[in-house]
Order: structure tokens, then sequence, then C-alpha cells
């Protein structure tokens, strides 16, 4: 099917690529002239892994092109609109960017489109366009909307597209679910030929759900506030573990056998960051206050969630005691491994603070660090998680790249002033970086000291704990 994709963001480029790959051709748009122009040329304007490879391919066998948004709207008969709702001050999703695109399709096209929205927005936005379309509508064309919200991570957004859980499709018409039935066949049936593994090995069909748009919006919003509730709820217990002495990881371990709750987004760190839950938080609880429903269980989630980054920076102070002048070594900057995203990044906030505080940084992510660069610029930036440590007070990790398992501890051990790690999202077990002469600081597990120290200091200390 000709297909058109407009915003070529996260969502929108992957989006593009794996429709090429599941054997659509397809136009993709871009409003910024400088990222429009850096696609047109090959060069990638995101890190994601395995897109750059199908973008290449698809490219070269010319089933993906990139261009304006009027010649998008002209080719394809279904458009995908994948441009950003970034929040409003007041928490609202700002939608000026999907309502100039409607207007553009119902003036310009010209025959039957299938408009579908991607883009994450609030409930009844698919009404709206609705009615959009229809306004605008000076050619007296048909359209169908339909809300088809993505379930994309950062990170592995390519599998999440070409092996779903699930495809949601909010649909007012057969015909439109029956077109998207028909783009995501492959999908369905999973037969394309898979970018990611040589040999692919089997996954289960998605479920395909046909709702009304309303419920398909309300999905994307609910099932994000749920995951950031989950997280939060697990760092309230976190703190909670601090204080009496548990250990976060086993009760987490704990909880998720039951399957009712299961073990998935249980992790207790430093924060949820990103472009997708902070923002999709916020919007659900303004579409839940101007619906006049008392939703303030997701402000507590909200709160919860902002108050991770001081309680990590409490733990430092308390172990360092005066923060000013001493040189700290940050890793990780993007708001989750994989990715060079740093929006809402907790690492920012961070940053920010311990530079406010007088701390010497020197910040090591494999991805992330220009995009960090302009955004807290009073830091040295290093090229590896060695030069970053050099002469460093502590080691504070805040996202937990794959790299920093493989450490070379005798080389750290080396390079640092004092060895002590504060990780904020439990990459470590505890034995095994005290075995390396480190004292280690986690979230929700008590402190640990390394083996020598340990046994100097036994009679005088009970087990060190953190207070929440
Ligand atoms: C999230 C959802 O997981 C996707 O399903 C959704 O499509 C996407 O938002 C979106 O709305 O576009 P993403 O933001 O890429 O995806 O990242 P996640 O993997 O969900 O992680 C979000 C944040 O939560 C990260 O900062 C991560 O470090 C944190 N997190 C995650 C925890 O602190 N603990 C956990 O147990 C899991």
């Amino acid at each position: 099917m000709k297909i058109s994709v407009i915003g070529a963001g996260y969502v929108g480029l992957t989006t593009a690529a794996c429709l090429t790959q599941i054997g659509h051709e397809v136009f993709c748009s871009e409003s910024d002239a400088g990222k429009l122009h850096k696609l047109q040329g090959g060069i990638m304007p995101l890190f994601e892994p395995h897109l750059e490879q199908i973008i290449q391919q698809a490219r070269s066998a010319q089933r993906l092109t990139f261009g304006s948004t009027e010649e998008a709207v002209d080719r394809g008969q279904a458009i995908f609109i994948c441009v950003g709702t970034p929040p409003l001050k007041n928490g609202d999703a700002d939608l000026s960017a999907i309502e100039a695109v409607a207007r553009m399709i119902a003036k310009r096209s010209c025959g039957y489109r299938l408009v579908i929205e991607k883009s994450t927005v609030p409930v009844q936005t698919g009404a709206q366009l609705r009615k959009h379309l229809s306004v605008h509508n000076t050619n007296r064309l048909e359209y169908d909307v339909a809300s088809n919200p993505e379930f994309l991570r950062e990170g592995s957004a390519v599998v999440d597209f070409l092996h779903p859980d699930r495809i949601v499709v909010g649909v007012d018409s057969g015909r439109a679910a029956g077109l998207l039935r028909e783009i995501y066949g492959p999908v369905i049936r999973q037969d394309f030929p898979c970018p990611v593994h040589a040999k692919c090995p089997p996954h289960d069909p998605p479920r395909f759900l046909v709702t009304d748009t309303n419920s398909a919006e309300l999905i994307k919003h609910a099932s994000n506030s749920f995951l950031a509730m989950k997280i939060s709820f697990i760092n309230m217990v976190a703190n909670l573990c601090e204080v009496v002495g548990a250990d976060v990881t086993k009760v987490a371990e704990g909880m998720g056998l039951d399957p009712r709750i299961g073990n998935a987004f249980l992790k207790p760190g430093v924060g949820f960051g990103g472009f997708c839950f902070p923002k999709d938080l916020q919007a659900f609880i303004r579409i839940a206050e101007k619906s006049g429903c008392d939703f303030s269980l997701l402000r507590e989630v909200e709160k919860i969630n902002e108050r991770r980054i001081e309680h990590f920076l409490e733990k430092v102070r308390k172990e360092l005691w005066v923060v000013r002048g001493k040189k700290l070594a940050v890793w990780g900057l993007a708001f989750k491994p994989d990715t060079d995203d740093i929006r809402f990044a907790p690492s920012i906030a961070l940053l920010k603070a311990l530079v406010e505080e007088g701390a010497l940084i020197r910040a090591y992510d494999p991805q992330g660090t220009a995009k960090a660069k302009e955004a807290v610029p009073d830091v040295t930036y290093c090229s590896n998680p060695y030069e970053a440590a050099e002469a460093a007070e502590a080691i504070l990790i805040v996202t937990e790249w794959d790299e920093f398992r493989a450490l070379d501890w005798r080389r750290l051990a080396s390079l640092v002033e004092r060895r002590l790690i504060v990780d904020g999202r439990n990459m470590f077990d505890a034995a095994d970086v005290t075995a390396h002469g480190f004292q280690y600081l986690s979230i929700g597990r008590s402190a640990v000291l390394p083996a020598a120290r340990a046994s100097a200091t036994a009679e005088a200390s009970s087990p060190m704990v953190t207070k929440a």
C-alpha cells in the first residue's frame, strides 16, 4: 500500500521504516528543514538500534522517500500522523501540529484518505480530527479517522513495532478496520523478513484489538500512566526498605511472582524520564481533571517521581559530607539505556543540582553526550567511563548501560580518589562491588562497605541504613 507518515521523530521514523519492512511504499515528511535535509542525505537525526540499517535499505530500494507534508498528503492513501504533542504550561498536550495537518489533509487531498493518529493524544482527539476534516473538506471527499496508538519503547522500538503484544485500532467504520488489518497483515501473521535477527525466533502473533476511537486513545494514556504508577510504587517501597533494612530487589521479586502483578516495571531507581511518561502522565491528569474525575492518585505518582533526584542526592551528600569542590563522575545521561534521548532525563536534573552545589562533574554516556552538552554545558564530558572517573570522590550511576557491567575494576580502582559507587539503578550485586574494594550505595538496599573496611568498623556500626 502507498502510505504516508507525517513527522519523523522516534515514532514517525520507526513507523515509516518498519512499514517498508513489511512491504509498503512509504513517504515520510518532516517539517523541520534541517532534519529533513539530513534524512534526505542519508544522515540519521537520532539513534535507535536497527533503524539506520532498515532506512538505508528501504531508501536504496526506493521504498522510502522523505519530503514535505504537502507531498505526504498527496501521496498516501493511508496517512499516519506522528507529529509531536509536547506539554503546554498547564500540562495539556499541545495539539496545534495535529490540527495543522488535519487542515492540510482536508484542503489538499484529492481522493479517499484513511487518517490515522499515532501520536499520543488526549481522548476525543479523533472526534476533533473528524470534525475538522469535515469543516475544511473543500473537495467533498470521504475520510476515515482511526486511532492507532504506539507502544514503542525507545531503544527497542523496531522490535516493538515488528513483534508487538498488541495492535490497538480505534475506528468508526469497518472500512478503516479492514485497511488497518491489511496494513499490519504481515505483523499480525508474523511473516516478513526480520531485520533484527538473522534467524528470527518464533513470536506469538499479536492480538489485533478493534475498539472505538475514544477507547483506543484512553488505552494509550492509561497504559503509560499505569506503568509510571508501578515505578513510583516500587520507588516508595524502596524508600521503606532503606528505613527498615529490607532489600527491595527481593521484595520486587516476591511481588512479581504473582502473575497478577508481574515483575516488569518494578525496578526502583532515580525515577522515570523520557518524553513519554512524564508528559503523558501530566496530560492524563489534565484530561481527568477537565472531565471532572478526581484522579489524584496520578498526582502522587508524579510527586513521588519528582522527589527521586533529591532522594538520590541526599545519599550522595550524606556520604560525602561536603559536595562543593569535589570531583564526581556521573555515568549515564540518556533517560534509559540504548537511546541518546535526554528529554526529561533524571540525569539532567541531577547534573544541574550538583553544578549548582559546586561539585566538579565529569560525565560520560555512550550516546547522550552531544545532547546533554547543550542542556548542561558546565560539565566536563568524557569519552569513556574511566576518563570520567579520574580523581573522582564518587561514581554516580544514573543510567544502566550494559557497558558499565563489563568494567575493568582494577583500572577503575587505580583512577579514583575514593572507591565509592552510588548506584541509582541497582546495576550491581553489592558483593561484587565490595569485592573490588569499593563502597556501594544503591536504592532500597542496605549500603555496603568493602570487606576490609567492613571488618574494621564491624563493632561500631549496625547495618548502614540510609534514611528515606
Ligand atoms: C514508554 C512505554 O514503555 C512504551 O510502551 C510507550 O510506547 C512509550 O513510552 C511512548 O509512550 O511512546 P519509553 O519512554 O521509551 O517507553 O521507555 P520505558 O522503557 O518505558 O522507560 C521509561 C522510564 O521509566 C525510563 O526512565 C526508565 O529508566 C524508567 N523505568 C522503567 C524505571 O525506573 N523502572 C522500571 O522498572 C522501568
